[in-house]
């Protein structure tokens, strides 16, 4: 047994030498093969231009990426909605105080490069009266821009016709929705424009308050920013002249015209606690009368009026003594803050409007002077309320959002008198009246 045992580790052991001096020759193979391969792959290199086309292709690819502005930058305002638009699709759990800490501050989002994979993704934006006067011309900016836009509107002023021209662009949806009952949208922003805004209208149809709870409520839900157009109304007969952002009103809480007053006022205050309370990323504009086209034809404000009357060959009414002043803002001026504000990294509130202050007699003597000078005016009695002087001070909006109106009234209002020409007319025909 020991012979045998002997035998076999000493097979063992010449076998363990034999596999010794194969690998130690199968290394010295590999080394001389690479050292061989080396000059070959070189050769290889230089043969047929080849280090030329990499170094070429190399240079391609390096100004591709250098040139290309999409693929290497996106500002930090896009960076920080594309990542609330991400955690909306997290889920309904997602709370706005973890957004606060999912959603790092801008000043993180310096320019700077990112991979192709993360390309700029258009805004996804919801316009609530988007079918109105403000509203459409509001549309019409952010489709222009590049962005897909949701219009909600009930039509109680709005109108089709005044979004018409978009309903063939896919980046264009339209629904029939009344904003005091909710509603669940997947948007990075809302502007919340839904209400009526002339007072024949509003007494029927107060919205501000419920509407702007359902708004707020969606925009905390899906981490969305919200904008709220408010009103200098909330002013209401101003004790300050003119009005800055830190006046706090002279208002009726009981008065015919504060269910539009107040329901501004609440609605401000609502947005303010969701910012405050729910972190929210709110923006308030106060906006002062703005006028232009597609503006109802009926609906008691000034400038329609007049402009509606001095068409049709009417007498131009007055209220009270015709000595109570406005200033007024064309409608591209506003739809420009509108942007701004939104865009900008400042909660405001914000004075938007045109301090050019006119008198109710003045704005007569310009609507006669671009319309018909053979208009007469007719006075009436006041209505109850009505403010005697109006004028915004905008010098936070000029600081802080870069903004101020650029068209006077004598060059806005003959842009609105060919549109109410046209609707007119056809009102006439039996074809326009809503
Ligand atoms: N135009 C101005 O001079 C002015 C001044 C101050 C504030 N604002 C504010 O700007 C916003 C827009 O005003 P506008 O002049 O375009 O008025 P508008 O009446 O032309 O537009 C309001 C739009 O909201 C829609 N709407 C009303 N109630 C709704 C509801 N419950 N659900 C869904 N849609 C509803 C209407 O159908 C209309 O399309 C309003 O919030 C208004 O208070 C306007």
């Amino acid at each position: 047994m020991k012979q045998l045992h002997k035998q076999s580790s000493a097979v063992s052991h010449r076998r363990d030498e034999e596999s010794a001096t194969a690998g130690g020759a199968a290394k010295t193979l590999k080394h001389s093969a690479a050292a061989r391969s080396l000059p070959r792959s070189i050769n290889y290199l230089f043969k047929e231009q080849r280090l030329l086309f990499i170094l070429v292709g190399i240079l391609i690819g390096a100004t591709f990426f250098i040139l290309q502005p999409s693929l290497s930058r996106i500002s930090p305002s896009d960076t920080t909605s594309a990542l609330s638009r991400s955690s909306s699709f997290r889920g309904e759990s997602i709370t706005s105080r973890d957004n606060q800490f999912s959603f790092p501050t801008t000043s993180h989002f310096k320019v700077g490069r990112v991979p192709a994979a993360l390309r700029q993704r258009r805004l996804r934006i919801v316009v609530t009266g988007g079918a109105g006067f403000v509203g459409s011309h509001l549309v019409d900016k952010l489709i222009e821009r590049g962005n897909d836009v949701i219009v909600i509107d009930n039509f109680f002023t709005g109108r089709k016709e005044n979004v018409v021209h978009h309903f063939v662009n896919p980046r264009f949806e339209l629904i029939r929705h009344d904003v005091v009952e909710p509603i669940l949208l997947e948007v990075d922003q809302i502007y919340h424009l839904a209400c009526p805004a002339s007072p024949v209208h509003y007494k029927y149809n107060p919205t501000n308050v419920m509407g702007t709870l359902n708004m707020l409520g969606l925009a905390k839900r899906i981490g969305a920013r919200f904008l709220l157009t408010s009103t200098s109304e909330v002013y209401g007969d101003p004790l300050e002249h003119p009005q800055k952002e830190t006046y706090w009103g002279n208002v009726n809480p009981i008065g015919e015209r504060s269910c539009y007053d107040e329901g501004k006022r609440t609605a401000e205050t609502l947005t303010m606690d969701y910012h405050r309370g729910a972190d929210v990323e709110v923006r308030i504009a106060r906006i002062f009368n703005t006028y232009g086209p597609r503006m109802c034809l009926d609906d008691g404000r000034v400038v329609s009026n007049f402009v509606a009357q001095a068409i049709r060959k009417e007498a131009l009414t007055v209220y009270g003594d015709g000595k109570q002043t406005r200033s007024f803002q064309y409608v591209s001026d506003l739809v420009d803050g509108l942007v701004a504000l939104m865009d900008g990294e400042h909660v405001g509130p914000f004075n938007l409007g045109n301090p050019g202050e006119f008198t109710m007699l003045e704005l007569a003597e310009v609507v006669k002077e671009t319309i018909d000078s053979s208009a007469t005016i007719e006075f009436r009695p006041n209505t109850a309320d009505d403010p005697h002087k109006r004028k915004p001070d905008i010098s936070k909006a000029k600081e802080l959002l870069n903004w101020q109106p650029k068209i006077p009234l004598r060059e806005g209002l003959p842009l609105m008198v060919s549109d109410f020409r046209n609707r007119i007319l056809n009102e006439d025909e039996g074809k326009g009246r809503k």
